[in-house]
C-alpha cells in the first residue's frame, strides 16, 4: 500500500515538472491530474481543472471519440496563451483491455517541425546577413578601413559608371574595374593616363570620361599626337599668331584654346618629342601657354586625357619620356586589358557589333553558330576590339544567312592550323602569274596594316618599321582614312 502512496507521488511528479503539458483523465471524463503548461493551454488554472469534466472544455468531442473507439485521437486547439493552433493528443489507458481513462499531452512533433522550420529560416538570413555585411564592409567606405587608402584603390572602390560609358561592351573584372576608375575620374579634375594595346578602346574610355564629366557641355578636342610632324605639334597644340612661320598665312587657334571649358583627349602621347613634353608639362602645370610667335601667353581652363599604347613607364626609365609629365599624366592611371586576357568578353563584343551593324546595315542577322563563336574565342586577337569590330563587319556585309556559320569568318578562323605559318599567309596574298611593281605591293600592305591595327604605331610595330615611315607611306599612297576608319563612335 506504501508502495502505491509513493508511485502516486513519483507520478504525480513527472507530470507536475514535464515541461510538455500532460493530462490525465478519468474513464468517466474527471481530469485527474494535468500540469501547468497543459491548463495554460486550456486557458485556465490547475486548481481550476482538476476534478472538472473534460466534457466541459475544448476537449470534449476528441474526448469521446477516444472513448468509442479506443484509439489515440489528434486535435489542434486555439492555446489561449499565445493565440497560436495547439496540437493536442489523447492515448487511451487500456488495463485489461478495458479503457481506463485517457492521457492527452500537447503534441510536440509539429511545435518540434515548426520550429526547425524557423531555425532553417534564421540561419539562411543570418549567412545572408553575414554575407551582406562581409561585402558591405569590403565595398562601402569606413573611417577607419580607408586610412592609407591609395588614390587609385580609393577610385577602384566605386560602383559602375552610368550610361556615359554605355558604348564600352565589357563585364570582366578588368573592365569593371577599368570602367569604376574611369567613371570616378569623370568627376574629379585630375589628369587621365589610359594605356592599353592598340583597339582597346582608348579612345571610348576617353570620351565617356568627358561625357559623364561636369564639364560635358564644354568641347571634347581629340588629337592624335603621332599624326602630326614634331615641327608642327607645338602651332597644331597651342596655335599661332599670323607670319608667325613659313606657311602661317593666317592666326589659328590650338586645341587647348578650343578645348577651353572641356576636354583635350592626347591620343598617342608615348610618341610626343622631348621638347614638345617640356612644353605640354608647362601648360599642366599652371594652364598657361603661348601661341607660336605671340608675345603674351594664354590662361585656358582644359582637362587633359592622355592614351598610349606604349609602355610609358618604361620610356619614363630609357629617357624617352620625362618622368615628371609622366607623373603628372598618371594622376589617374587606367589600364585596359587586351581583348585575350578579357575572353569572356568576347560573346558580348560578338553580339553587340552583330545588333549594331544589323542596324547598320539594314541586315536581320539573328546569331551565329557555336562553332563559329568558339573559334573566335580561341583566336589571339593582336587587334583586339577593333580587329572583332571589322571582321563582324566584313562577316555581316558578305553573309546572305540569317545565322553566321564558321565557314562565314575569315579562313584563318576555320583553318587555324594551316594559318599558323607566316609563309603560308604571305605565299597567299601574292598572285604569282602576274607580278606588279613594288610600290602597289606596298600600298597594299601598309593598307592592310592600318586596316587591321588602326594606328601608325601599331601598323609600325607590325611592319616592322617606325611609325614616320608608316605615317609617309599612308600619305604618299592616300591612306590617311584608314586610321581609325572603323571607329564609329
Ligand atoms: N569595349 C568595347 N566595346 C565596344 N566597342 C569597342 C570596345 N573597345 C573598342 N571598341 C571599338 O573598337 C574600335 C577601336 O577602339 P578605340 O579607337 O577606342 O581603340 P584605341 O585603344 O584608342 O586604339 P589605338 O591605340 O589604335 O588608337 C572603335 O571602333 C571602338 O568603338
Ligand atoms: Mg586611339
Amino acid at each position: 500500500m506504501k508502495s502505491l502512496e509513493s508511485l502516486k507521488v513519483v507520478l504525480e511528479h513527472i507530470i507536475q515538472t514535464n515541461y510538455d503539458g500532460l493530462c490525465v483523465i478519468a474513464g468517466d471524463g474527471r481530469i485527474a491530474q494535468i500540469n501547468d503548461r497543459f491548463a495554460s493551454v486550456l486557458g485556465r488554472t490547475q486548481v481550476e481543472l482538476i476534478g472538472q469534466n473534460i466534457e466541459d472544455t475544448c476537449l470534449a468531442q476528441a474526448f469521446q471519440q477516444v472513448i468509442m473507439s479506443s484509439q489515440k485521437a489528434a486535435v489542434s486547439i486555439q492555446g489561449n496563451a499565445s493565440g497560436e493552433p495547439v496540437d493536442i493528443a489523447l492515448v487511451p489507458m487500456l488495463l485489461d483491455d478495458i479503457l481506463a481513462g485517457v492521457v492527452a499531452y500537447v503534441d510536440c512533433d509539429a511545435i518540434v517541425q515548426e520550429l526547425t522550420e524557423s531555425l532553417k529560416v534564421a540561419q539562411q538570413k543570418a549567412v545572408y546577413l553575414e554575407q551582406k555585411l562581409r561585402i558591405d564592409q569590403e565595398t562601402r567606405w569606413h573611417p577607419d578601413r580607408y586610412i592609407g587608402e591609395t588614390l587609385e584603390q580609393k577610385l577602384v572602390r566605386t560602383l559602375k559608371p552610368g550610361s556615359a560609358f554605355d558604348a564600352f561592351i565589357g563585364l570582366s573584372p578588368k573592365v569593371l574595374e577599368a570602367l569604376a576608375m574611369a567613371g570616378k575620374a569623370a568627376q574629379a579634375q585630375s589628369t587621365v593616363l589610359i594605356c592599353g594595346k592598340s583597339g582597346t578602346g582608348k579612345e571610348l574610355i576617353a570620351a565617356g570620361i568627358h561625357k559623364a564629366s561636369p564639364r560635358c557641355h564644354g568641347p571634347f578636342i581629340k588629337l592624335n599626337c603621332a599624326a602630326i610632324p614634331a615641327t608642327l605639334l607645338e602651332s597644331e597644340l597651342f596655335g599661332h599668331e599670323k607670319g608667325a612661320f613659313t606657311g602661317a598665312i593666317k592666326k589659328k587657334l590650338g586645341k587647348f584654346e578650343l578645348a577651353d571649358q572641356g576636354t583635350i583627349f592626347l591620343d598617342e602621347i608615348g610618341e610626343m618629342d622631348l621638347s614638345m613634353q617640356s612644353k605640354l608639362l608647362r601648360v599642366l602645370q599652371d594652364c598657361t601657354f603661348e601661341r607660336v610667335g605671340a608675345e603674351g601667353s594664354i590662361k585656358v581652363n582644359v582637362r587633359v586625357v592622355a592614351a598610349t599604347n606604349r609602355n610609358v613607364e618604361q620610356m619614363v626609365k630609357t629617357g624617352q619620356f620625362r618622368d615628371d609629365l609622366y607623373y603628372r599624366l598618371s594622376v589617374i592611371p587606367i589600364h585596359l586589358p587586351p581583348l585575350n586576357e578579357r575572353k569572356e568578353d568576347i560573346p558580348l563584343l560578338v553580339d553587340y557589333f552583330l545588333k549594331y551593324f544589323n542596324q547598320q546595315l539594314g541586315k536581320q542577322i539573328k546569331g551565329i553558330s557555336q562553332a563559329a563563336m568558339d573559334a573566335l574565342v580561341h583566336y589571339e586577337w593582336p587587334g583586339n576590339v577593333r580587329e572583332l569590330k571589322n571582321i563582324i563587319e566584313r562577316v555581316a556585309v558578305l553573309t546572305d544567312e540569317i545565322y553566321i556559320e564558321l565557314c562565314d569568318l575569315p579562313s584563318c578562323f576555320h583553318h587555324a592550323k594551316s594559318c599558323d605559318s607566316e609563309e603560308v599567309k604571305i605565299y597567299g596574298s601574292i598572285v604569282r602569274e602576274k607580278i606588279f611593281p613594288l610600290e602597289q605591293y606596298e600600298k597594299q600592305i601598309i593598307k592592310a596594316a592600318l586596316e587591321k591595327h588602326g594606328s601608325y604605331t601599331a601598323a609600325a610595330k607590325a611592319l616592322g618599321i617606325t611609325h614616320k615611315t608608316v605615317a609617309a607611306k599612308a600619305q604618299k599612297y592616300g591612306l590617311m582614312d584608314w586610321i581609325n576608319r572603323w571607329t564609329l563612335f
